[in-house]
């Protein structure tokens, strides 16, 4: 039996995830019963709401049980199988977790994947996988982009923001990148096609609003939400009437407790509508998307940039770079060679 190693939560982190709230374990992969199989990961995803799965707290997903490792989206090779499905030597990607080894069964949450149709057997975890899927419909379909429109997207240089930021350009809309630092703000506008960037390290919600303003003088259309806090909130000011607020993620509330809103109001005075998105509701629709991502990835339309750390006890400084903003793309685990 190969020895499965798991990065399991021992403890709810209070505020920033620290080491003593993890255990590296090491276990035995289980005997499989007829229907099941083995799958070697081989990239783990690693996202910002996997810190909110550590809360006991409820969710569109559990929170994750003490003692049970850390949930994440792997892809990987099946090393044994009973599962006529899923044939030793394939592909396969789903909600796993942080370890060498997931077990499977058909009718589960891992489906078989071609890494013939893709570059990159990791754009399954970015964008041909859920957050491509996260971008393309989270704009689309709550965003609703018109040509000519423009589209303020905070968390711009990450995972989601760049592929929202590229789409949108896609759709003729003029577009508008918040990011940390004058290295991404480049490269909103090299990589991305951003066509303004804005740093808002160091920004009083003053200086963050008459940025905004500057860079979006006729207003913003749709505000793309990865951030929150301070930064939805002078985006608000500039919202256009019918303007739409895609409320994607609040990564900068998600590891302390969060500050209220002040100008909500705007949205009353602007008929405007804000509108959450949690991925998980357009899974009927994924099949529409996938091929239209993974016809952009192939032909380079869209750009995508993956950070690959390497090994499974780097596990939590890996995912601690998704709130320090030392990521530069998608976060990816590397745990087995190719
Ligand atoms: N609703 C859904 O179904 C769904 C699905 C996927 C993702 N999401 C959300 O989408 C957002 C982006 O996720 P991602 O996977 O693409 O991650 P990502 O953007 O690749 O990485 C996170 C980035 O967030 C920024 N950040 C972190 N803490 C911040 C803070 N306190 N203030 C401002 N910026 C901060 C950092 O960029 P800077 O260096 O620019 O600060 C960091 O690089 C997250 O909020 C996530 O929860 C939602």
């Amino acid at each position: 039996m190969p020895i499965n190693r798991r990065f399991t939560l021992v403890r709810r982190p209070d505020g920033m995830p620290v080491a003593n709230d993890f255990r590296l374990v090491a276990e035995p992969t289980p005997a499989l019963e007829e229907g099941q199989f083995l799958l070697r990961n081989h990239y783990a995803s690693l996202d910002p709401a996997i810190r909110g799965w550590m809360d006991d707290a409820p969710s569109y997903l559990p929170p994750i049980r003490l003692g049970d490792p850390v949930r994440a989206t792997t892809v990987g090779v099946v090393a044994e199988s009973r599962s006529d499905a899923f044939p030793v030597g394939s592909w396969a990607s789903g909600l796993n977790a942080i370890e060498d080894y997931s077990l499977g069964a058909a009718g589960g949450f891992t489906s078989p994947v071609d890494p013939d149709a893709v570059s990159s057997v990791t754009h399954y975890l970015s964008a041909v996988g859920a957050i491509g899927l996260t971008a393309y419909f989270a704009l689309l379909e709550v965003g609703r982009p018109a040509a000519g429109e423009t589209v303020l997207v905070s968390g711009a240089a990450g995972a989601v923001g760049s592929l929202v930021g590229q789409i949108a350009k896609l759709r003729g809309c003029r577009t508008v990148g918040i990011a940390g630092g004058p290295e991404k703000c480049a490269r909103l506008i090299r990589n991305y096609g951003y066509d303004a960037a804005i740093d808002y390290r160091g920004k009083s919600p003053d200086a963050l609003d008459a940025a905004i303003r500057a860079a979006a003088p006729g207003g913003v259309d749709i505000q793309f939400e990865n951030v929150g806090g301070a930064i939805l909130d002078a985006g608000l000011l500039s919202l256009n009437p019918k303007g739409r607020v895609v409320l994607c993620g609040l990564i900068s509330q998600y590891n302390s407790d969060p500050i209220p809103l002040s100008n909500i109001w705007r949205l009353i005075v602007q008929g405007a509508r804000m509108e959450g998105f949690i991925l998980t509701q357009f899974i009927p629709r994924f099949g529409e998307a996938i091929p239209e991502l993974a016809a952009w990835v192939k032909d380079g339309t869209l750009r995508v940039d993956e950070h690959v750390d390497t090994g499974i006890d780097n596990a939590l400084p890996a995912f601690l770079r998704l709130f320090e903003g030392s990521n530069e793309g998608k976060m990816i685990l590397k745990i087995a060679e190719d």
